[in-house]
């Protein structure tokens, strides 16, 4: 199946950090709403180049999902998250490798759901509708958020997410679209 062979670059953290997660952003950013100096202005793709950035990140997506394929450190050397501590949440690098070692199937389950919303945003693109952009978001973040709560996180049980909840539903009342990741910009 393949030509060559395959040689992990980074650790799973640092193709997150540097690829996996800015390209998101092409999807997640693409609808929304901006705070601007004639107020609240609607985020959505227009024009061709727009469109473009979209099926950029979908592409990315959908093909860098493999690279965690690649067995690969979880993090660069030394870096043990925050795994240590009274407050750590986090599994260490170690514990994520015997979790992932344990139950490869359910860790390409997870990539498998990251390279279909990628195909559904493609999809998505390719009829340029703008509605379904939005559930696209959606089910982006839910594919990074259940593979993270499963390898990355699992400390942060129940209480968490019930206080992270409140923390966000007080953001909403207080701003009037609820978009958090409205960033006021200069025009
Ligand atoms: C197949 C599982 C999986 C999927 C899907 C996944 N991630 Fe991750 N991600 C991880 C793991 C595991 C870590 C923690 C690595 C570590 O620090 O040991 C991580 C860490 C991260 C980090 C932290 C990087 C840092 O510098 O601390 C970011 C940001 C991130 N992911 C973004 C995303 C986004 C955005 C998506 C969806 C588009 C996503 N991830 C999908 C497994 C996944």
């Amino acid at each position: 199946m393949l030509w060559g062979d395959l040689k992990p670059v980074v650790s799973v953290k640092e193709l997150m950090k540097y690829m996996i997660d800015p390209m998101a952003d092409n999807i997640f950013n693409a609808v929304g709403s901006t705070v601007t100096q004639q107020g609240i202005v609607d985020v959505e793709p227009k024009t061709e180049e727009d469109w473009d950035k979209i099926r950029i990140g979908a592409v990315s997506l959908a093909e860098g999902a493999s690279l965690l394929k690649i067995r690969r450190p979880f993090t660069p050397p030394g870096d043990e998250n925050n795994s240590t501590g009274p407050d750590a949440v986090e599994l260490s690098p170690a514990q994520i490798t015997a979790k992932v070692e344990r139950d490869p199937v359910e860790w390409n389950a997870r990539i498998a759901a990251l390279s279909n919303v990628a195909l559904e945003a493609l999809d998505v693109v390719k009829r340029k509708d703008v509605n379904e952009l939005w559930d696209v978001g959606e089910n982006l973040d839910k594919a990074c958020e259940a593979c993270h709560r499963s390898y990355w996180y699992p400390g942060e049980g129940a209480e968490f997410y019930q206080k992270l909840r409140r923390r966000l539903e007080q953001f909403h009342e207080q701003s009037p679209r609820g978009n958090t990741s409205a960033k006021p910009q200069k025009q």
